[in-house]
């Protein structure tokens, strides 16, 4: 494509060519590396361990870090060991878990976010009427011995 023009002036082309290529393509792939590692595709192996005992009645949930990314796990009434992505999806804040959160009108358990009042259900379920207009994730959760084992896997019907 450059062949009638002097070696150097090609080189400094081709070189130009391929800075911008990468500078166009290089965005594209970052994201999709976030996108792939947030799906657990690319991070299937990080993960967190919480200790059910640390699980408690009076203490029902536990906050950890998979990845920089803030995980809630928690103790349902009943025993239930469930774990959630704990970034709210309004504006990032992080979410805790509440056995006993005003929703509807009733007392149910869910999580709340302090910066804007923002509610979740305890399937995770953005609550209408709060901020967030998108449900938290359900992540998967394994059982090994004495700890909760938790990734960024969401979790499935099969899992
Ligand atoms: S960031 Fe959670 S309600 Fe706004």
């Amino acid at each position: 494509m450059f062949e009638h023009l002097p070696l150097k002036r090609r080189r400094l082309l081709c070189g130009l060519l391929v800075g911008g290529v990468a500078a166009f393509v290089g965005p594209f792939v970052y994201a999709a590396g976030k996108f792939l590692s947030y799906q657990g595709i690319l991070s299937g192996n990080a993960t967190a361990s919480v200790p059910i005992s640390q699980l408690t009645e009076a203490n029902s949930s536990a906050l950890v870090e998979v990845e920089g990314e803030p995980v809630i796990v928690v103790r349902e009434p009943g025993d239930n060991l469930r774990a959630f992505t704990a970034t709210c999806t309004h504006l990032g804040c992080t979410v805790n878990y509440r056995p006993q959160l005003l929703i509807g009108g009733s007392l149910a358990p869910g999580f709340y976010c302090r910066c804007h009042g923002g509610k979740f259900d305890a399937n995770g379920v953005n609550v209408p009427g709060t901020p967030p207009d998108a449900p938290l994730t359900e992540l998967k959760l394994v059982q090994q011995g004495g700890n909760l084992i938790v990734s960024l896997v969401p979790r499935t019907s099969k899992t």
